[in-house]
């Protein structure tokens, strides 16, 4: 094989790999009448693109005072590889992981605060804090480059859900679930001859 039929070949395979992915969902998979919160949101640019910029516009209603060792937030990620949604572990934090509302969020505190896309939406980063109205500001968070094992994770169609649980009232009082797909910033073909 000659080196522009390889080229030809792989940018055949890369318009392939590019253009599937699962459309932007999120689900309110728990019903009670103690619920947290409410959430509605979108990301503005979809599908989401690594190393880049996301920037997501939303709501978030939330129903009562929030107190320090009272919710629990547990997270599983699944990612779809072949044929199934596979649960992706906790490691280092990451992952599907059990975490304490307000020791994750008081995490700000010791890496410079609050997110400054945060602050200006007025949402709240350390507790306790009261019930309120937010709006989410569609601002730039922006995600780095993955690198070695990493990138083989962080590419492809993702399932997010999100339990919270109430310890005072002993039950889950909100659900979400989020489907999204991640791809690799498209190469320009310019920069894709210049490899060679
Ligand atoms: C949350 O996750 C932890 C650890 O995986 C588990 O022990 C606990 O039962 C989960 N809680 C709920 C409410 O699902
Ligand atoms: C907060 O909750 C109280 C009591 O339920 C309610 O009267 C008040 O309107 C709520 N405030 C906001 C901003 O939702």
């Amino acid at each position: 094989m000659d080196r522009r039929t390889l080229v030809l070949l792989l940018n055949s395979l890369w318009i392939v790999y590019v253009s599937g992915y699962v459309p932007l969902t999120l689900t309110d998979c728990g019903s009670t009448a103690n619920r947290l919160l409410n959430i509605q949101g979108n990301t503005v640019d979809y599908p989401i693109e690594i190393p880049g910029h996301v920037k997501a516009r939303g709501t978030v209603d939330i129903l009562h005072d929030v107190q320090p060792d009272r919710y629990t937030l547990n997270v599983t990620v699944e990612k779809w590889i072949v044929f199934n949604y596979f649960t992706l572990p906790c490691v280092s934090n990451v992952g599907s992981c059990s975490y304490d509302v307000c020791d994750l969020l008081g995490k700000f505190e010791g890496r410079g605060g609050c997110p400054w896309q945060l602050v200006e939406s007025n949402f709240p980063c350390m507790c306790p804090f009261s019930n309120a109205t937010h709006t989410l500001q569609p601002l730039p968070f922006y995600i780095p480059e993955v690198q070695g094992i990493w990138s083989w994770i962080a590419f492809g169609d993702f399932r997010v859900t999100g339990t919270l649980y109430d310890n005072v009232l002993s039950e889950i009082v909100n659900c979400y679930q989020l489907e999204f797909t991640v791809q690799r910033k498209p190469i320009v073909i310019e920069d894709f001859w210049g490899w060679w």
